[in-house]
């Protein structure tokens, strides 16, 4: 990779910032479309993010950042603007910093949730799902699913008074969506997402039992690595369609991509 002058500049924000992946997958996305686009990982403390991303501001030739733990919320207060999507949300994961240096906050979960999900011909509209977590990620595809048209949606999680925060926090916004919080059986419904952590190692229990889940269901799970974690391979031995993690992040990469394209 050339970087020169004429280079696109984009950071990763984080702390700690050995787990960060982004920047190394961002880079390749954006060599294999031919775009003149490079990024960075930067470690940043919480008390020195307000300088930071002051400084940002400041570089002519940074067109955006993204933002990951711990400062999604924490940024905001830093920033000159956030999107609907984002302040619905309550986290920020992405910044485009405009050619007069405002910036201004975006969140792409749920926005590469859902397009993951119709470039994977899974469909949205209409059908009923069972969501599993209510923390960050959870809030985001959320949001997404009933900005999609979901007929149903039920959020299920370990502390049931988040699932219901959350449910009531989808219905304000969406308030033609059927929206409920509590336990369900898997087998009733069309598509089941993971947003919990359960999954990331090898050990770990599953999320939620899928017993029934058969042929004409989907089961995501929002867990970048593995790739397939144990929930995805119970649902492809009982023929349940799957969709993995990455895709949902090769999906925010086009849209960083549209973004800072403007
Ligand atoms: P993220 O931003 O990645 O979503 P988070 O906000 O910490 O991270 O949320 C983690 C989610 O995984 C939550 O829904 C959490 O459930 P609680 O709200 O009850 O904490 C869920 N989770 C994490 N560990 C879990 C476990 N051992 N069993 C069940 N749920 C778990």
């Amino acid at each position: 990779m050339e970087i020169t002058g004429k280079s696109k500049i984009m950071f990763v924000l984080a702390d700690p910032i050995d787990h960060v992946r982004a920047s190394a997958v961002i880079n390749a996305y954006f060599r294999s479309i031919g775009d003149d686009v490079a990024v960075s990982p930067l470690h940043v403390l919480p008390g020195d993010l307000g300088a930071v991303v002051a400084s940002i501001r400041l570089m002519r030739n940074v067109f955006g950042f993204g933002v990951t733990i711990p400062h999604k919320t924490r940024v905001i207060e830093h920033l000159d603007e956030i999107t609907s999507t984002a302040r619905m949300i309550g986290a920020v994961n992405f910044v485009k910093r405009t050619a007069e240096g405002r910036l201004v906050g975006d969140n792409l979960d749920a926005r590469g949730f859902i397009e993951s999900l119709l470039e994977c011909d899974v469909a949205v509209r209409n059908r009923k799902v069972l969501q599993v977590g209510a923390g960050g990620a959870g809030r985001a595809t959320a949001f997404g699913l009933a900005e999609a048209g979901v007929a149903e949606l039920t959020i299920m999680n370990r502390d049931e008074e988040k699932a219901r925060a959350l449910a009531a926090a989808v219905v304000a916004q969406y308030p033609a969506t059927k929206v409920s919080a509590g336990r369900a059986e898997a087998r009733a419904f069309d598509l089941i997402v993971n947003t919990t952590s359960l999954g990331m190692k090898a050990d770990d229990p599953l999320p939620l039992d899928i017993e029934g889940v058969g042929p004409g269901a989907t089961v995501s799970d929002i867990i970048v690595n593995p790739a397939v974690t144990r929930l995805m391979a119970k649902a492809i031995e009982q023929g349940a369609k799957t969709i993995g993690g990455k895709s949902m992040l090769d999906a925010q990469m086009v849209l960083v991509a549209r973004l800072i394209a403007r």
